[in-house]
């Protein structure tokens, strides 16, 4: 969702469609995926707040907001947040907080939530954190609340050159047969590691499924999507949308 005076408090990119965000947490998109676009319609079409957590500068939270909805973002990093704040158009600002803080520590009241958000958030987490995370959402949902997640794949990144190890993994039944805790080894030469995280949790539909299933929601759709950028393959992310039950 571009606005051409908000989009000027951005940080410059050298990639088109991709902004860097701030703590070496990778890029926020400048459009969404299919995932986070049910969320916007979704979260436009309840009256409870909803949960944008991971939210950089606000791509998913600033369109639910142009849909009516009422929406808490969330990040880590809070100079993502204060960006994020000044991005806020005047009318929407009634139906619009943040509030600071890194899952899986992070917590809000049980029942506070419509819907929630998490993308492209969980890969940064081992997979302890991912299940104690969804656990957590699931608390935080309202009965009936929707969760969608959007997950890095094995497919995409740097880390994509190891997709046969992942699907051999996988095969042998591995829990999360896409963490890696080799990520400077993903890196070109000269590349500064200390700017990526150390290890990196990519996930597909089964994974998100069976974690959102043993936190005590049904899946209604878990799949692989697209990124919203121009080199998009189909398998970039791994998506879910899940009920709580
Ligand atoms: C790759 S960006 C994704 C931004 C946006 N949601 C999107 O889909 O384009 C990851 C964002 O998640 C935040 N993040 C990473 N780990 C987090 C954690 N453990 N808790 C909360 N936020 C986290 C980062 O600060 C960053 O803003």
């Amino acid at each position: 969702m571009r606005n051409n005076k908000t989009d000027k408090l951005l940080p410059a990119s050298p990639v088109k469609g991709l902004i860097p965000t701030l703590n070496n947490t990778g890029w926020m998109t400048e459009s969404l995926d299919e995932v986070s676009q049910s969320f916007v319609a979704y979260a436009g079409s309840i009256s409870t707040e909803v949960l944008d957590i991971g939210c950089a500068y606000g791509i998913a939270t600033l369109a639910a907001l142009d849909q009516g909805a009422r929406v808490c973002a969330s990040d880590m990093e809070p100079k993502h947040l204060d960006i994020l704040c000044q991005r806020i158009p005047a009318d929407a600002r009634s139906r619009f907080r943040c509030v600071a803080g890194a899952l899986p520590r992070i917590d809000f009241p049980k029942q506070c939530f419509g819907a929630i958000v998490a993308s492209r958030v969980l890969h940064f987490l081992n997979g302890n954190d991912v299940e104690a995370s969804v656990r957590k959402m699931h608390d935080w949902l309202t009965p009936g609340g929707r969760l969608f997640l959007i997950a890095d794949s094995p497919y995409t990144g740097p880390w994509a050159a190891q997709s046969a190890d992942y699907e051999q993994r996988k095969a042998a039944g591995e829990d999360w047969p896409a963490y890696f805790n080799n990520y400077a080894d993903f890196l070109s030469p000269g590349t500064d590691a200390s700017k990526h995280p150390t290890f990196i949790n990519p996930m597909d539909p089964d994974i998100l499924k069976r974690v959102c299933e043993s936190s005590g929601f049904k899946t209604l759709e878990a799949r692989f999507l697209s990124s919203a950028t121009k080199w998009g393959t189909g398998r970039d992310h791994a998506g879910i949308v899940a009920e709580k039950i």
